[in-house]
């Protein structure tokens, strides 16, 4: 039985009726199977699986999708119910933040104004203090955070790590279409042409994680991953960036473990995939 909750309050009641361990799976609804694949591991590895259904107003810039964000919590509630989540709380911009916008925020440090965070100032401050609150409110012992946003993956544990914040932080790998295209909830945006042209996010990261697996250098890797870029995408899709870190996200030795990650606009959507990869 899922039980579903709309108030900080009757979550309180319902999480304090949880014995056992809980893990929490953190969404913004419009839920598809990667949230699903989240909310696997979480029933594998926790006694009780507590999904949040939250569209956060802090981690949107003034210029982005925060009214037309797709809202869906009918059939959200059913791919819940099917996955076997014991409690859903999803609550409104009102009961999460009763007294307004919150004055503290989380500073994300470095990281928090690179990649993602270049293009979306106050984004992961945003996303970084909506997670500590709901990790607070839930009392999770586990949380679930998808690899395909990797670099909040990231930021999080951080965040857990600097702060002695008491949960243990499981990555899940990104879900994809069989073409390659890693689901989002913004792909719904995407014209039948748009779509076609999405497909070079992954076609790049797949190019450059060939290149590098046939003994690549970093630059050479990269330059492959530009170029299948740009023939998939053709004048369709402007990147944004095309990077190649160490797992950290930070510059570094690039030999060994390593990640590519990218952004780009396809028509008005920005989308972001990102791939591990092994240098030699
Ligand atoms: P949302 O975009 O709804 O994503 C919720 C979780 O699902 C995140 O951990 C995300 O990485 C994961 N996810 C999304 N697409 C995935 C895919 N294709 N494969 C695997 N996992 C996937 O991320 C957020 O919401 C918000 O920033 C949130 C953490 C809820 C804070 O508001």
């Amino acid at each position: 039985m899922t039980e579903v909750v709309h108030t900080r309050a009757d979550l309180a009641r319902a999480r304090g009726a949880l014995t056992g361990t809980v893990g929490v799976v953190m969404t913004m609804g419009a839920l598809h199977s990667g949230h699903e694949s989240l909310l696997r591991a979480a029933r594998e590895q926790a006694d009780h699986v507590l999904v949040t259904i939250f569209v956060n107003p802090l981690q949107f810039g003034p210029n982005e999708d925060f009214d037309r964000y797709p809202r869906t919590l009918d059939a959200d509630l059913e791919v819940c119910r099917r996955a076997g989540a014991d409690l859903v709380f999803a609550p409104s911009v009102a009961d999460m933040y009763p007294d307004g916008p919150p004055h503290v925020r989380l500073e994300p440090g470095h990281l928090g104004g690179e990649l993602e965070g270049e293009s979306r100032p106050g984004f992961f401050h945003g996303v970084l203090t909506v997670v500590l609150k709901l990790l607070q409110l839930t009392r999770a012992d586990l949380t679930f955070f998808g690899e395909k946003d990797y670099q909040q993956l990231t930021l999080v544990r951080r965040m857990v790590r600097d702060l002695e914040v008491p949960v243990r932080v499981v990555g899940v790998p990104t879900v994809r279409e069989p073409d390659g295209l890693a689901l989002s909830s913004r792909n719904r945006y995407l014209s039948p042409a748009e779509r076609v042209t999405a497909r070079s996010l992954s076609a790049a990261l797949h190019a450059g994680s060939l290149a590098a697996s046939d003994g690549a250098t970093a630059a050479d890797a990269l330059a492959a991953a530009h170029a299948a870029f740009d023939k998939v995408g053709g004048s369709g899709a402007e990147l944004d960036y095309l990077v190649l870190t160490d797992p950290d996200l930070e510059p570094g030795p690039l030999t060994g473990p390593a990640r590519l990650l990218i952004a780009a606009r396809v028509g008005t959507t920005r989308l972001i995939d990102n791939m591990a990869i092994r240098l030699d």
